[in-house]
């Protein structure tokens, strides 16, 4: 009886630890019409987050998040490459500012150097990497995994059917065949900047409801090569980096994405409509976002699935300064869950798939124990 327990305890317990195998952050972009950072850092933590990215460190931004258990994703600013990448005391000096004060009491875990890099900087963005990597380990600081980030728009050549995709030239050879030789050789990820939306709005023939992780029996597309089944376009996008990460030889690069979310309301070009970038859309797609991720289902080319994935972002907060802090989000468009006031635009339970099986597992328990009893 007692053994039977134990091995139902360990599926039960197993399962739970399948289901969680994706981090699921957030990205986090201060402003002074935000609260301070403490209490925003709080806030994540009484979501039940546990990794925040930060695209715009500050000293004082990194000290907010002191003994809380939030594990931080930094960024160094793509102005910022050349110097750091033609001289080495630029990037340690980034470090002594950014990371030796504050590590690792604040629990970072990542750099990305440079965000939505392309072709045009890639010598910048191999020798910047290579700098900062150098530099961490001269420290002795050996578990921060250091990266760059690529929008998946910009390298992906073809990416339908999932199983054909490839990177797109010049920035396959100039920057990406030398990057991930080096990402591999120091056990690092793949970061992607991956946003369903955009791919959505360049494809008529793609329905809003498979953007949108809506679950219906009819709504699927098949890779016509595998014939593997896809049941959003997420996991669609995904396959295609990882199909094209294996066609570069490096099949087993863990996926990081490090934004990705659905527009809540704005203006992509000035005086165009743009009805599908909508409040009850974004709450759908972050949802079923954080569903399937905790599902722990993984895609169907990767069973674990990505590593990482942050949601875009904390704030609806001013764009002009969103978009000049993160790139190319599409003029005008509103993000974030919560407005600067901290009331939430929509709910998002981020511990959801995990408290839906901790109450199975307290059921299951409780009935075993009835069970016992009977007996
Ligand atoms: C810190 O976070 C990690 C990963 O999220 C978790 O496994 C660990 O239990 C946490 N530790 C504490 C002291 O809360
Ligand atoms: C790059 O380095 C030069 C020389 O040290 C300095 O003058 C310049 O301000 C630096 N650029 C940036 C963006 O920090
Ligand atoms: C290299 O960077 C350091 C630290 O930022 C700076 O003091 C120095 O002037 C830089 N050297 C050159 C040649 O730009
Ligand atoms: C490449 O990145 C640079 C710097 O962010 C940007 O100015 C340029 O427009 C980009 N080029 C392309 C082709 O996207
Ligand atoms: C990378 O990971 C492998 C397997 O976990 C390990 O053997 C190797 O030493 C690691 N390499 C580096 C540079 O950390
Ligand atoms: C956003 O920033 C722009 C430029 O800095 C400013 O003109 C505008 O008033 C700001 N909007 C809001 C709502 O704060
Ligand atoms: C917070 O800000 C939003 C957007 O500006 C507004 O709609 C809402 O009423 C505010 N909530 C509170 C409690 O002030």
């Amino acid at each position: 009886m007692s053994s039977t327990l134990t091995l139902l305890l360990i599926t039960i317990i197993s399962a739970i630890t399948t289901a969680s195998a994706t981090t699921i952050g957030v990205t986090y972009i201060p402003s002074s019409t935000q609260p301070p950072p403490e209490q925003v850092a709080a806030t994540l933590k009484s979501l039940k987050i546990t990794a925040v990215r930060l695209p715009l460190p500050s000293p004082s931004l990194i000290q907010a998040f002191f003994y809380t258990n939030i594990s931080l994703f930094l960024s160094i600013p793509n102005n910022l490459l050349h110097n750091i990448s033609t001289n080495r005391s630029a990037a340690s000096r980034w470090l002594y500012t950014y990371v030796v004060p504050f590590y690792p009491r604040a629990l970072i875990t990542a750099i990305s150097v440079g965000n939505n890099v392309n072709a045009s900087s890639g010598d910048d963005v191999i020798g910047a990497v290579r700098n900062v990597h150098q530099s961490l380990t001269d420290l002795g600081i050996r578990k921060i995994t250091v990266s760059t980030t690529f929008s998946f728009v910009d390298i992906m050549m073809t990416s339908f059917p999932p199983s054909s995709a490839e990177f797109e030239e010049p920035v396959n050879t100039q920057l990406l065949t030398p990057l991930l030789q080096f990402l591999t050789e120091t056990n690092s990820s793949f970061f992607v900047n991956l946003f369903p939306y955009f791919v959505y709005k360049l494809r008529a023939e793609i329905p809003i409801g498979f953007a949108l992780f809506e679950n219906q029996p009819y709504s699927f597309r098949d890779d016509v090569i595998t014939g593997v089944r896809y049941r959003n376009l997420f996991d669609m996008m995904v396959d295609a980096v990882i199909a094209a990460l294996t066609v570069s030889g490096h099949a087993d690069m863990p996926v990081v994405v490090t934004e990705t979310g659905w527009p809540s309301g704005g203006l992509v070009n000035e005086g165009e409509g743009e009805g599908d970038a909508h409040p009850v859309y974004a709450g759908m797609y972050l949802n079923g976002l954080v569903s399937h991720l905790r599902s722990g289902g993984g895609t169907p080319l990767r069973k674990e699935g990505v590593a990482q994935a942050y949601v875009y972002e904390v704030f609806d907060t001013n764009t002009s300064f969103v978009n000049q802090a993160a790139g190319r989000l599409g003029t005008g468009l509103h993000w974030g869950f919560m407005h600067p006031n901290m009331s939430k635009k929509f709910n998002i339970d981020f511990s959801g798939g995990i408290c839906v099986i901790d109450s199975m597992l307290v059921r299951m328990i409780f009935s075993l124990v009835i069970g016992m009893l009977m007996f």
